[in-house]
């Protein structure tokens, strides 16, 4: 053989490679998504009424459709028998894995017994699923820490370290079917506590029990209703300087009392109000100082960490945990992936939303349809 013939022979031989190569990548690739396309994966959020869960179910419902999963995504209208009959039907439907936000963390124990029968897997998303042993994985926040965050703010703000006051202070809680809802309170009332002790923050209302303070669904409407009788009762001839809201809605129900009751007018400055979730509501709130800060936690990071679990569960693999003390369930400690809140406020949202890519900056243009 020639020299030509040679490399003639060898050209045709690295094309076959390649191309054998190609292919055999194109199969597996093919096979693979094949393969997750047969896995369904059921995804129960618990409403559509708040931003948050919207945008929870979408990023979950993104990202598992990206690794080829086939997905059912429910919400749950915030009724417990709904819920109940969404996760039913999931199991029926052969869902491998159901990744739930809880409408009440404490109903689901009877449809999770079926749903372990099945041998399906459960991750209790964002809200920590109780009294059950068929929870097998949560992923959240760190909830103490979101509670603590909204206490240290209002220390900082107030000078409190420094013996400044005496202020006053209101607090208003999460809804009680929340598991969440001890945690926000517990961390901020650390904080905030002492102070009460001392004298430098005083509760007119007297309402300083979660019970008290509570609000049902973590609803706007009734955190409204339950500030506006306090500054009835007790700040007709005084002024408020502080509300403890542990979440966005609720701050914003506080801010509806507030300014029904002439604050933000005449000198009147708005209270220092903190929140949670970085809703748009209350960013814009935020910017026209009607709220003083939000706890942001970046629900993107959440959706994709509990794609990342999914993948190990579907693989036979055990999926990445860093928090295996802090959730116990009454019935044994969940494994737990646990990510770190931030605060934004005036200060830092910028920052913190727009540069992310969490929001645009057009967003939160002061117009008649932004309000
Ligand atoms: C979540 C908060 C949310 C609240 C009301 C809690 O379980 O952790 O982010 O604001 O529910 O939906």
């Amino acid at each position: 053989m020639n020299k030509f013939a040679v490399k003639k022979k060898y050209i045709a031989k690295t094309i076959l490679m390649s191309l054998a190569f190609i292919f055999a990548f194109i199969l597996v690739g093919c096979g693979l998504a094949l393969d997750n396309k047969t896995v369904r994966i059921g995804v129960a959020m618990p409403t559509q009424t708040r931003q948050r869960w919207n945008q929870d179910g979408a990023y979950l419902e993104k990202g598992l459709s990206e690794h080829g999963y086939d997905v059912f995504l429910e919400f749950g209208n915030n009724e417990i028998s709904l819920q109940n009959t969404q996760i039913r039907t999931m199991i029926k439907n052969g869902c491998k894995v159901i990744i739930i936000g809880a409408v009440d963390g404490n109903a689901l124990s009877q449809v999770l017994d079926e749903a372990k029968e099945a041998g399906v897997t459960i991750i209790a998303y964002d809200r920590l699923i109780m009294n059950t042993d068929a929870v097998d994985y949560y992923a959240t926040f760190d909830n103490l820490s979101v509670g603590m965050i909204q206490g240290e703010y209002i220390e900082e703000k107030l000078g409190l370290k420094y013996g400044a006051g005496p202020f006053n202070l209101e607090i208003t809680a999460g809804s009680l079917d929340d598991n969440n809802t001890i945690f926000y309170f517990e961390g901020a009332m650390e904080v905030l506590r002492p102070y009460i002790r001392n004298g430098q923050l005083s509760v007119k209302s007297g309402q300083t029990g979660i019970k008290d303070c509570a609000i049902s669904h973590w609803k706007e409407k009734i955190a409204e209703e339950r500030m506006a009788n306090i500054l009835a009762t007790y700040y007709a001839d005084d002024k408020i300087d502080v509300i403890l809201c542990p979440n966005d809605s609720t701050a914003i129900g506080a801010q509806g009392a507030l300014l029904a009751a002439g604050y933000n007018k005449d000198g009147k400055k708005m209270p220092i109000i903190t929140g949670q979730d970085a809703d748009r509501k209350s960013v814009r709130a935020i910017l026209r100082d009607e709220q003083t800060m939000s706890i942001f936690k970046d629900t993107r990071n959440l959706a994709a960490q509990v794609v990342k679990m999914v993948d190990a569960i579907v693989a036979g693999k055990e999926p990445e945990t860093n928090d295996i003390g802090n959730y116990d369930n009454g019935v044994k400690v969940v494994p737990t992936f646990m990510m770190r809140p931030v605060f934004v406020d005036k200060t830092n949202y910028k920052e913190i939303l727009i540069d992310s890519g969490y929001y645009k900056e057009s967003e939160f243009l002061f117009d008649e349809a932004n309000k």
